[in-house]
């Protein structure tokens, strides 16, 4: 089964994927990542671990759909099955929602529906919240709003920072996020047999 992850950021998520990807047997590999920043630190994990790159720049494109329309061609050329979003900040629209119905799934640093949209650590600590924690959920059109698949939750030190804070989401998506997208695509793929086993006996 062939992922692509969709990243802009510095890609700590990307290279924990990576990391799982070199070390175990699973039932997926990396087969591309596509990030909308050219110069993205996330480029230079791609490069060390030799993760073919799609690389392209928003604002050359006049409408969503245009670019959208790129990443689907690159995502069929390369038979890509799943998206995991590591880390990509932008809504994603019908025209690459409707061809990866169900196989578009996002990591997010709080338990939505609290906070979500940009700065969820940032709305936690302003709020007072003492639990917050981590949410892997499957992407429709709204913003960190689809079908809950996975959290884990934390308490927030008194007067924690930021950083530390941060930091702590961070090693549970790490090894969260991995352990996940094996788990989903390993069902799906057992149910894809079955199906297909069904199919051929009756
Ligand atoms: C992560 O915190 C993830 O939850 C959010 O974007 C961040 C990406 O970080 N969606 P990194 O680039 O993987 O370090």
């Amino acid at each position: 089964t062939k992922v692509a992850v969709f990243a802009s950021g510095t890609g700590s998520n990307f290279e924990a994927l990576m990391d799982k990807v070199e070390l175990e047997s699973l039932d997926y590999c990396v087969a591309l990542l596509v990030c909308d920043k050219p110069g993205a630190l996330v480029l230079n994990k791609a490069a060390k671990y030799q993760v073919p790159v799609f690389v392209f720049d928003p604002k050359q494109y006049n409408f969503k759909s245009e670019f959208e329309q790129k990443i689907v061609k690159e995502l069929q050329n390369r038979h890509i099955d799943w998206i995991v979003l590591a880390g990509y900040m932008r809504l994603i629209g019908p025209t690459l929602l409707t061809p990866f119905q169900s196989k578009i799934i996002n990591i997010h640093p709080s338990l939505l529906p609290s906070f979500p949209g940009k700065d969820a650590v940032g709305q936690a600590l302003a709020t007072g919240v003492k639990v917050t924690g981590v949410t892997i959920h499957f992407v429709d059109e709204g913003m960190d709003t689809g079908k809950i698949i996975e959290q884990e939750s934390l308490r927030i030190h008194e007067k924690e920072s930021r950083e530390s804070l941060q930091q702590r989401l961070q090693s549970i998506e790490h090894r969260l996020f991995p352990k996940i997208i094996q788990s989903l695509i390993s069902s799906d793929n057992k149910e894809g047999a079955f199906l297909n086993e069904k199919e051929s006996t009756t």
